[in-house]
């Protein structure tokens, strides 16, 4: 016979955090878990063994960006949530088989969010105290005063890039991504242009010389390991991201130019090597997701809202407002996830305990109902909340920049293929399943082929 005893715990709000994202990081574990074993069921493969998913789903997702949170709770929290879905898969067959007592066990199925109901599982040795992993977390990951010197950092190297200079360079980059299908008649313009353009842009202002065959393949890894198609290899594309931007924080201190690694490296916040590769790789990964949807989301309601339609070729005005009504009511970051709370309070008349995990609800922010009574949405100013607010909102020069490209974008689109028309039924059109992210699966259209 075991003894068992029950504590119960009084958690300071640091510690009442920790544990929260503790529950997070073994719920996401979990299913991500059960999620493999599905797909491996689904595409006929073998059943993945518990070696191979601590691999993949622990080891080599803390190097992928959407995962490196991963790194921030104690690993033994998380092995022992990929043992709690290997013992119930065990028991699952073993019911199969008829090997178990007791009802027939269905299979494994996904944890809820919605479960308030929590477990984690410590073994003796485990790490309990928060200690600061290396590489440094980016800024979007720090807080207070380190938050406040590592953002101040990108803040005044983003001031200095040159506006016109941006609009020349997305302009350029614009003419050479539309020469590649111009003469075709037809193009996907996600993938050929919305999510290329602004990746090339920061990656450019980052300074990196534009076409060379490095800057090719940085541009190629960023696009894998920020969104991985069937078949990429998201964790090696990173890798070789991290490679290539660290080369790149070399050469600037050797020569440093008039781009943002430089200034961010001349900064007297005394960023080390580290910190500024940490933190370039946040800021192209801010910038081009994001952007790539404002700019198909724009190109979206201009070919199909009969009110952009009469006057899309020749009305820059009109572009303006397109890109203005997207923020309002087709916002690229719809939901922004990674705030915990670190005391109790009210928001909106809910209860939120110190350690509670919030979501920005930045489109539903947009439409509240309270500001907008006739659930008529007035795009006509531009007091939304697309970038976010507060410490960690979009850092002020950044929107600057975002419309720049995206408006670069848009206007050399439509100058050089003015007769662009969807070549599909705008229903047929299909958003990405994502509740984070509001951007098109694809945006097919066709045109007057034209050479150039
Ligand atoms: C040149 C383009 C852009 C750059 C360089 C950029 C850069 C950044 C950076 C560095 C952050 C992290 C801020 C922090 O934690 O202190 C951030 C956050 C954010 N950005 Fe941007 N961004 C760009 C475009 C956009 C666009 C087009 C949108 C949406 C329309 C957007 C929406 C946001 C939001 C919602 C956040 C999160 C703020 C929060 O945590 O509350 N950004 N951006």
């Amino acid at each position: 016979m075991q003894l068992r005893y029950s504590f119960r715990l009084y958690p300071t709000r640091g510690q009442q955090a920790a544990l929260g994202r503790a529950f997070g990081c073994a719920h996401v574990v979990y299913n991500d878990a059960v999620r493999a074993r599905r797909t491996a069921r689904e595409n006929k493969l073998p059943f993945p063994r518990a070696g191979e998913l601590s691999r993949r789903l622990i080891t080599e997702a803390k190097k992928t960006p959407q995962r490196a949170w991963l790194g921030e709770v104690s690993s033994v929290v998380l092995q022992q949530s990929l043992r709690d879905a290997e013992s119930a898969y065990s028991n699952f067959f073993a019911s199969l088989k008829g090997e178990r007592k007791g009802p027939r066990l269905g299979e494994p199925s996904f944890k809820s969010r919605k479960d308030t109901r929590q477990a984690i599982r410590f073994t003796a040795n485990a790490r309990w105290t928060h200690r600061r992993r290396t590489p440094p977390a980016p800024q979007d990951r720090t807080e207070g005063a380190e938050h406040q010197r590592r953002a101040g950092v990108i803040t005044q190297a983003l001031e200095a890039v040159d506006q016109f200079e941006l609009a020349r360079d997305c302009e350029r980059i614009a003419d050479q991504l539309i020469d590649a299908f111009a003469d075709s008649g037809r193009a996907e313009l996600m993938a050929a242009f919305a999510h290329a353009l602004p990746m090339r842009a920061a990656v450019q202002f980052c300074g990196m010389p534009a076409g060379s065959t490095d800057t090719e393949q940085l541009v190629d890894d960023l696009r894998i390991s920020l969104d991985a198609a069937e078949g990429d290899d998201p964790v090696a594309a990173y890798g070789r991201v991290g490679a290539r931007i660290q080369q790149l924080v070399k050469e600037k201190r050797e020569s440093p130019g008039a781009d943002v690694t430089s200034r961010m490296l001349a900064h007297p916040a005394g960023l080390t090597d580290e910190e500024v590769v940490q933190d370039l790789i946040s800021v192209i990964a801010a910038a081009q997701q994001p952007t790539a949807n404002w700019i198909c989301n724009t190109l979206r309601l201009l070919l199909t809202d009969e009110r952009f339609a009469l006057n899309v070729s020749g009305g820059r005005l009109s572009v303006g407002q397109a890109l203005n009504e997207v923020l309002w009511l087709d916002t690229p970051t719809q939901n922004f996830i990674g705030r915990w709370a670190v005391r109790n309070t009210q928001l909106g008349g809910r209860q939120i305990r110190a350690g509670d995990c919030l979501v920005l609800g930045l489109a539903a922010a947009n439409t509240d109902p309270q500001i907008w009574p006739d659930s008529q949405v007035c795009a006509e100013n531009s007091a939304h909340l697309s970038f976010s607010n507060g410490e960690h909102r979009c850092p002020y020069p950044a929107p600057l920049l975002a419309d720049v490209i995206a408006r670069t974008a848009v206007e050399t689109l439509l100058e050089r293929l003015p007769d662009l028309v969807l070549a599909v039924e705008p229903q047929e059109l299909t958003w990405r399943p994502s509740i984070w992210m509001r951007g098109l699966t694809a945006l097919p259209v066709q045109f007057t082929p034209v050479s150039h």
